[in-house]
């Protein structure tokens, strides 16, 4: 067990030193606070382990540079938005060719046909359509879902995350339905648009679909916006099989589960979506998403669609399916998250959890490291969870914010949210023999 008063010990040591060793960025938030709200550009930006965000100079590849001018390797990558490692050659010459021929027109350009049959090649479903973020994209792939069943609720799991989109910040609180805890101004209670499950309980998804009322489960094939939580042999599959049976929609959010290989998990594990969503890294980070369907979902959601009405339907979007979007993608799909990119991006996950897993049996400590792909994760619980639950039971919000800023002070950046490492195609074994060393003198010290 962690021995607290260690514990705060530490923090308070790790949390003078940042200060101390990031004078620009202090100085930069300061002068923020007169004209962003919070002294950032965005709110979750206020969520790093320091006193204050650092201010990023310069980002390539794996690797970063604050205003201080100190260097950082990156496992956070945006938080998924730059799993292609940042500014790619290739992606930057595009984008940079795009730039000087027109950015948005709200008319197509060829590469938009190179994206849909490259999307159609990974992740064999036939027809696509674009958004700017994810968000967006689950926002209408429940529109359809719920335009073509005629259904008025979506199902997810306990604790997912799929964007901010008002549906999904439902929760459980003793086995009803209410809004997540922080949810900022609910337009209803979720309880009214919203079933929840725990993931891997298939009785949990029957009980819940056997109203008849749900018009798709919008789900992560793996969970990990609550760190990482694998589905159990057959899981999918039984679970598919009942979604199609209780005539609800399958929308897989591929997102983040990307990283388990070039067609997401859907390939990986042979699943059957009727609507896919990817977004975040598909541009390199160029904002951009997309969301692609069956031949059946098409044919009835086209019945749905009048020409006079079709702008005016809440799907679609000024900005989306822009010139500038659609040239990153290309260059992304084409030559940055390619199978052999994988192919070096996995092992180093392997790397990550190996060398971390030998650390934490080495010091005796009850945690236990998931693997999704070229993604990691520790949990502080000895075995892995089986769903979101068990998971946030886990959390300790302390525990976690030392050991990010005890990285962050050496010199590695995890994301802010849990304790998720990823990999890009620039990311080396050096990389993360260094997190591992870091990960290491940390728990040393904390069992000292
Ligand atoms: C699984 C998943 N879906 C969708 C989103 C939303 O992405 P965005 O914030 O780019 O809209 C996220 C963001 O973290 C996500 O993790």
């Amino acid at each position: 067990m962690i021995d607290r008063k260690r514990l705060h010990k530490l923090s308070r040591r790790e949390k003078q030193r940042f200060v101390a060793e990031h004078p620009k960025s202090a100085a930069m938030y300061n002068t923020a606070q007169s004209s962003l709200l919070g002294g950032v550009p965005m709110n979750w930006m206020k969520k790093w382990a320091g006193a204050f965000p650092i201010f990023v100079q310069r980002a390539k590849g794996a690797h970063f540079a604050d205003v201080d001018g100190r260097e950082y390797v990156d496992l956070c990558l945006g938080d998924t938005g730059a799993m292609t490692g940042h500014s790619p050659d290739v992606v930057v010459e595009a984008i940079a060719r795009r730039v000087r021929e027109g950015i948005t027109l709200m008319l197509p350009t060829e590469d938009s046909l190179w994206v849909g049959t490259e999307l159609q090649r990974r992740f064999g479903l036939p027809y696509w359509q674009f958004t700017l973020t994810a968000t967006d994209a689950n926002r209408f792939a429940i529109r359809i879902a719920r335009a073509i069943t005629g259904r008025p609720k979506i199902l997810v799991f306990h604790y997912c995350y799929h964007g901010t989109v008002d549906e999904s910040f439902a929760s459980l609180h003793e086995g009803v339905v209410g809004p997540r805890r922080g949810n900022i101004g609910p337009a209803v209670n979720p309880a009214e648009t919203t079933r929840v499950v725990e993931f891997n309980d298939l009785e949990a998804l029957q009980q819940a679909l056997k109203h008849n009322d749900v018009a798709c489960v919008l789900a992560e094939p793996a969970m990990t916006n609550v760190g990482i939580i694998l589905p159990e042999d057959d899981y999918w599959a039984a679970a598919q099989q009942l979604i199609k049976r209780h005539g609800a929609l399958f929308i897989a959010d591929e997102t983040h589960t990307i990283c388990a290989g070039p067609g997401g998990c859907s390939r990986e594990w042979r699943l059957a979506p009727d609507v896919l969503v990817f977004g975040k890294p598909i541009g390199s980070g160029i904002p951009g998403a997309t969301y692609g369907c069956t031949e059946v979902v098409a044919q009835r959601i086209s019945e749905h669609i009048q020409l006079e009405d079709c702008d005016v339907g809440g799907i679609g979007g000024t900005l989306a399916g822009n010139a500038l979007s659609l040239a990153a993608m290309r260059a992304t799909l084409e030559h940055v998250l390619t199978a052999p990119a994988y192919e070096k991006m996995i092992p180093l996950a392997t790397r990550f959890a190996d060398g971390v897993s030998a650390e934490i049996r080495k010091h005796s400590l009850p945690w236990s490291v998931a693997q999704l792909g070229c993604r990691a994760e520790y949990t502080f619980t000895p075995r892995s969870p089986r769903n979101g639950g068990e998971s946030a039971a886990a959390a300790d919000f302390e525990l976690e914010r030392f050991l990010h800023l005890y990285a962050l002070n050496r010199g590695v950046l995890l994301t802010p949210f849990h304790n998720m490492a990823l990999m890009c195609p620039a990311t080396t074994a050096a990389d993360i023999d260094l997190h591992t060393r870091i990960f290491a003198e940390a728990a040393a010290e904390l069992t000292a």
